[in-house]
């Protein structure tokens, strides 16, 4: 059976080590010698596109990137042929698109392995490098805290399924105008993480080791925005936030960031940020992925 990575929960905790370990590996196996590898992206990116290319030619493959628009997914032909044509000519499938369902849909009908790399739900190679950037700066995980504040989105589901099935405890501060998704908290839970719900940043964050934010506006949500700045008012990650964590507590960001609206410019540009570490991990964790996938994965 060909393994896909769509989101966290589809790997048990023991794959997710494996698979952890696998992005360690300082000198891997290039197992993609002389193949390629195919992304498809209907959103914009920087980190995820750079780092996955790179990931592929750490590997000894060679990256071919389109752009939805290109290749007109669902309007030029069927997300489906897609990935039957891209499976003729590549060892492994990349996808960022709007609709979790369509990543799916290429998944099912791909006869090689396939990668989310963002969709409207899950961003599962994010998630991979936020608990290296985590090992490396907070050692074992298990017991650990981690609290992340604002929109309950795609990062924080994939981000909440990580470090809780790696043993931190996790919380998250969102208004109550945008609480987390039902089917997003059922989710976690399946997998056995507790997931504690703030409905403001103060106490949520009080002990935290680690203090996560993204976006309050998402790719695909730009007419929301102003709406969404005023929604969001009060939970922005600022130096007194951090205070009430304690004087160790590490920030962290997916970017893209904006500063003074999801935090301060004196966070994320200030001694407690790790988010370059984040983004550098971000090539290893792709190179631990299509490691994973093509090698490590039990079929
Ligand atoms: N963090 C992240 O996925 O960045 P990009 O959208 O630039 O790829
Ligand atoms: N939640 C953001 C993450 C960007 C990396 C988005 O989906 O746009």
């Amino acid at each position: 059976m060909t393994r896909h990575l769509l989101e966290i929960d589809d790997l048990s905790r023991d794959e997710l080590l494996h698979l952890i370990a696998l992005a360690e590996q300082p000198s891997p196996r290039r197992c993609l010698d002389g193949r390629g590898v195919g992304l498809v992206f209907e959103k914009p990116s920087l980190r995820t596109r750079h780092s996955t290319e790179m990931a592929v030619h750490q590997l000894g493959g060679h990256p071919v990137t389109v752009q939805g628009v290109e290749v007109g997914i669902d309007t030029r032909e069927t997300a489906e042929d897609i990935a039957r044509t891209l499976s003729c000519y590549h060892a492994a499938i990349g996808c960022r698109v709007f609709e979790h369902g369509k990543i799916e849909r290429v998944a099912a009908a791909a006869s090689v392995p396939v990668v989310n790399l963002l969709s409207d739900e899950a961003h599962p190679l994010q998630a991979i490098a936020d608990v290296l950037t985590l090992r490396q700066e907070l050692g074992g995980l298990e017991g650990r805290t981690i609290t992340y504040v604002g929109d309950p989105n795609n990062v924080l589901q994939s981000l909440a399924l990580a470090t809780g099935m790696l043993g931190m405890q996790v919380r998250v501060a969102c208004p109550a105008s945008h609480p987390v998704p039902e089917l997003m908290l059922d989710r976690i839970a399946a997998s056995g993480v507790a997931l504690e719900v703030f409905d403001r940043p103060t106490a949520a964050v009080a002990g935290a080791d680690a203090i996560y934010a993204d976006v309050w506006t998402s790719m695909g949500q730009e007419l929301e925005a102003v709406q969404r700045r005023h929604d969001f008012e009060g939970f922005t990650i600022d130096e007194a936030l951090l205070e009430a964590a304690g004087p160790d507590v590490i920030f962290l960001h997916c970017l893209p960031a904006h500063r003074d609206e999801e935090v301060s410019a004196a966070v994320i540009d200030g001694p407690r940020s790790r988010v370059w570490e984040q983004a550098t991990n971000r090539m290893h964790a792709a190179r631990g992925a299509l490691l994973w996938l093509l090698e490590g994965a039990a079929r």
